[in-house]
């Protein structure tokens, strides 16, 4: 496929680095807000919201939720005019609150209590619910609800970074595409309205356009055997992947854009549904240095942030990039550094073997890409407490989640 040369000298680069990141800034967050921190920007989040209109200007952005929910980011893509694509009764009451104009629930093996807190929501006001299995329709006329729905096909394409993310091709999600035909005349003939066809095929799509191209095509395909049905919209889901080395070419979105557009051929207005392209550059995380130890193999650093802070690596294998906020960190000399949390399993470990300005007791590490799904995939386990979250918008700066205390774990208890 040719490529369109993307421009990473505007005044909106296709992405930002870790690099690009100041640390001043970031040091004066830590030290007013301790850390572990997460921090995010709001400016570059609406960055990626103009990227994204401007690459894709006739189709409807539903920005995937799970892949931070924190309010003022959800209060920013709001206010962007996108709508929400939510995976949970949590985020769609996340995403009402926040102010989005447009809420999409993508039921898959949805609990009887998402259903139920979905429904009464959607009395209130308009909600769609994306529909991946025949019996989620009856669950939902049940109790009473028979509203806007899309449902999702099964487009046997799947494509990500790692094989846990690669939804596409796995029987878990969506209706196999040759039911497709006979679930969307149930739905009607049960009442429903149905506006929508629906396809995702993974996350974290970056230089695999071929795999995108497929997707698209196959979901058209799909889309034409229910011509007699009269979609209003055709979402090929989200997936839109963010470089995580710092020399890796960012995502080609004028390209990606033309191909999907090249490949879309259906009567119906197009839908994507982004979550890490949004947020994945807009924050970091921040985190100091507990120990440092010399071992044979390597340099040990203890940090305060493991996987309980940021799971990604521990469940992907995924690279963060890594650096050093020490004021003369560039004056020091770089040792092959294996950065470990506090959790003693070794699966713990944010990065192995990386080049690193020779760390010290108290310095504060900066880890890369963290806006997405970071924060979300935080877990409490080994009793301990999450991360506090920092927005960020020009020169403001507060604490929009306050880091988590052992009395929060405990309050549960009884
Ligand atoms: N739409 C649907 C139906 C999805 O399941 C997802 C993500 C998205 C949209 C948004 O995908 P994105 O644009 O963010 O790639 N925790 C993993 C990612 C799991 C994504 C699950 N579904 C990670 O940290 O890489």
């Amino acid at each position: 496929m040719a490529g369109v040369a993307v421009d990473t000298t505007s005044e909106n680069p296709a992405v930002r680095r870790l690099s690009d990141w100041s640390a001043a800034r970031l040091r004066d967050l830590a030290g007013e807000y301790e850390s572990p921190l997460y921090v995010v920007d709001l400016e570059r989040v609406r960055e990626n919201a103009t990227r994204l209109r401007e690459a894709f200007p006739d189709a409807a952005i539903d920005y995937a939720v799970k892949a931070n929910a924190r309010k003022p980011v959800l209060e920013t893509l709001a206010d962007e005019g996108l709508g929400a694509e939510c995976a949970s009764a949590g985020e769609v009451v996340r995403a009402h609150e926040a102010g989005f104009s447009t809420l999409r629930y993508t039921a898959v093996n949805p609990p009887a209590r998402d259903l139920d807190r979905v429904t009464d929501l959607a009395a209130e006001r308009e909600i769609t619910i994306t529909v991946g299995a025949r019996d989620t329709l009856t669950r939902l006329a049940d109790r009473g609800w028979t509203g806007r729905v899309y449902l999702r096909a099964n487009p046997a394409v799947g494509a990500g970074h790692h094989e846990k993310v690669r939804t596409g091709g796995d029987p878990t999600f969506g209706i196999p595409a040759d039911r497709v035909g006979e679930v969307a005349t149930d739905a009607e003939e049960m009442g429903f309205d149905l506006v929508g066809l629906h396809a995702h095929a993974g996350s974290g799509i970056l230089d695999d356009l071929g795999r995108h191209e497929a997707l698209v095509e196959r979901v058209s395909e799909i889309a034409t055997e229910l011509a007699d049905h009269d979609l209003d919209a055709v979402s090929i889901g989200g997936g839109f992947g963010v470089p995580s080395h710092e020399t890796e070419p960012p995502l080609d979105l004028p390209t990606l854009a033309e191909t999907t557009r090249e490949a879309f051929a259906v009567d119906a207005r197009l839908g994507i549904e982004p979550g890490r392209y949004l947020v994945a550059d807009a924050g970091v995380l921040l985190t100091r240095v507990n120990t440092v130890k010399p071992t044979p193999e390597t340099t040990v650093v203890g940090v305060d942030a493991g996987m309980t802070a940021l799971a990604r690596p521990a469940l992907y294998d995924a690279f963060h990039e890594l650096r050093s906020l020490a004021g003369d960190a560039s004056d020091r000399e770089t040792v092959a550094a294996t950065v470990a949390g506090p959790v003693c399993e070794s699966t713990d470990t944010l990065a192995r073997d990386r080049p690193l300005s020779a760390p010290e007791r108290g310095d504060l590490l900066a880890i890369g890409n963290a806006g997405a799904y970071g924060y979300e995939m935080a877990s409490t386990y080994n009793s301990r407490p999450r991360p506090a979250v920092c927005a960020l918008d020009g020169d403001a700066s507060w604490v929009c989640v306050r880091r988590e205390t052992v009395s929060d774990l405990t309050r549960l208890d009884q």
